[in-house]
Order: C-alpha cells, then sequence, then structure tokens
C-alpha cells in the first residue's frame, strides 16, 4: 500500500508558529481552538487523541475552558508532561491542578487518565513505570518515540520547560521517553526532549513580564540550550508559541495602535 504523500508530508511537515495574544485570557482562548482542532483531527484520523498536559499557573484557565466543551471524553487520552515528585492530592501536583480544573469535571473514563506515578520511593523507578506505560499505550517498539497529538508546554523565567531545567542532566537524556529531572535539589519526572519533539503539535502557553529575558534567548540567533532549555523544544510537527504581549514584548517590536 502506498503511504498518502499528502497526509505524510502533512503530518511530518514542521511548522514554527508565533502569535502574540492581548493577555492570559487571549492565549487561552486561541489554545482552547488550537486544542480542540488537534484533538477533533486525531480522532477522524486514528479514532482517538492523545493530550499531554503542563504543570504550572498559566495552563489553568485553558483547562477550565475545555471542560466546558463537548467532546468525546472516551477517545481522549490524558498524560502529563512533567509532575513534582508529590502524591497526587499535594497542593503542587500538576495531576491535581488539572483534575480540579477539568478532568473532574467531565466524563473521562478514568483509564484515559495516565498521571505520572509518584508513590515509588526512587523516582527512577517512577519514570521507567511512566515509560512501559506510554509504550504500552502506544504499543511502541523499544527504539520508537511515539507520537502524541499534542503537548502543551509552559516555559519558566528561566527557559525550563517541563521539568528540563537549565544545566541538569535531564537535558542530556535523549534514549528515554521518560526521566528524573530537579529542581533545586527536588526531582521531578518529566518527559524527555527527544519525546516532546516526537510530537505532533506543541503549544508553549507562555504570559508575562518576567519572560520577556528567558524569551530573547530562546529566540536568539546563537544561545546556549543547556542554559535554555526551551531551545531544544524543535519538534518534527508544528511548534506554536502563545504568547501575551507582555511576554512577548522582548522579542517583538510591537506596534502600538
Ligand atoms: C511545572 C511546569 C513548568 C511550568 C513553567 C511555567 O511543573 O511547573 O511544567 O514547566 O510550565 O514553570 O510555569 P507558569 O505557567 O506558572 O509560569
Amino acid at each position: 500500500m502506498t503511504a498518502n504523500p499528502t497526509v505524510n508530508s502533512v503530518e511530518s511537515l514542521r511548522v514554527q508558529l508565533l502569535e502574540v495574544l492581548p493577555d492570559v485570557a487571549g492565549i487561552v482562548r486561541r489554545s482552547q481552538i488550537l486544542v480542540v482542532a488537534r484533538v477533533q483531527e486525531a480522532i477522524a484520523r486514528r479514532g482517538y487523541a492523545t493530550l499531554v498536559l503542563a504543570g504550572g499557573s498559566t495552563p489553568k484557565p485553558l483547562y477550565e475552558a475545555l471542560a466546558t466543551e463537548s467532546l468525546p471524553w472516551d477517545k481522549i487520552h490524558i498524560f502529563w508532561g512533567d509532575e513534582r515528585y508529590v502524591p497526587a492530592d499535594h497542593p503542587d501536583s500538576n495531576y491535581r491542578m488539572a483534575n480540579l480544573a477539568w478532568l473532574s469535571q467531565v466524563p473521562f473514563p478514568a483509564d484515559n487518565i495516565h498521571p505520572m506515578p509518584t508513590e515509588p520511593s526512587d523516582p527512577a523507578i517512577a519514570a521507567a513505570q511512566y515509560e512501559t506505560e506510554i509504550r504500552q499505550f502506544f504499543q511502541a517498539q523499544s527504539e520508537e518515540f511515539p507520537a502524541f497529538d499534542v503537548v502543551l508546554l509552559g516555559m519558566g523565567d528561566d527557559a525550563h520547560t517541563a521539568s528540563l531545567f537549565p544545566g541538569t542532566a535531564a537535558l542530556a537524556v535523549c534514549d528515554r521517553l521518560v526521566t528524573v529531572g530537579e529542581k533545586s535539589g527536588q526531582p521531578r519526572l518529566t518527559l524527555t526532549v527527544p519525546m516532546i519533539n516526537a510530537a505532533r503539535s506543541v503549544m508553549f502557553l507562555i504570559a508575562g513580564a518576567n519572560k520577556q529575558t528567558a524569551l530573547a534567548q530562546v529566540f536568539a540567533a546563537e544561545a546556549d540550550p543547556t542554559q535554555y532549555p526551551s531551545r531544544f523544544i524543535q519538534p518534527t510537527g508544528e511548534l506554536w508559541w502563545l504568547l501575551d504581549q507582555s511576554a512577548a514584548q522582548g522579542i517583538i517590536e510591537l506596534k502600538t495602535e
């Protein structure tokens, strides 16, 4: 059977898109439209969709907005891009934030929610467990990086993303899907750079003037990606940068109306 060049070329096309929105509400509205469209497209093409959630504060209103959608929740699988190594009911848990804002508000089948495990005493065991869960879900071979349909990311003011922090060993892990990151000595679980880059669509949601300096380095012609890890995110599929005006100030000469 010959591959469908149109589908393959579209699916493998690498596109970087940057949009500056007036504020966080603008980022939420735009990302909601984009996420819903890609989830519906994935379901139409493959019968199901896979969505990877980011932690932090920026995506929370997006999750609240997605809870108002009417989607075939039984065809949507939710994974995480990173997790603080705390219990699922801990205030810092990325799972807890998304579950309260969205997942518990709509009828997702429990099996469709794939939180990163934080029970094992050794985070490396948890990382291996999550890698196994991803491989089994996708029926992926040992050398393969399966493609999530959409990966949501935030970016810290140090240009970290997921739990890929500047100067950490996690940045160099390229033979695993999931690894152990660390922030100020505290362990975290994170998808690896190649796992994120395998996605069909990656969306950064970035707001706030405190991100200006980091963004300028991420978009600079030359900068050390181990110091500005978001530079490592170069998916073969779409890469969306959804920025508010405050965050974008450092990289775009905004024309005041
Ligand atoms: C986390 C996130 C982290 C976050 C950035 C930006 O676990 O905290 O995954 O990578 O996306 O720190 O956070 P804000 O959106 O709160 O600025």
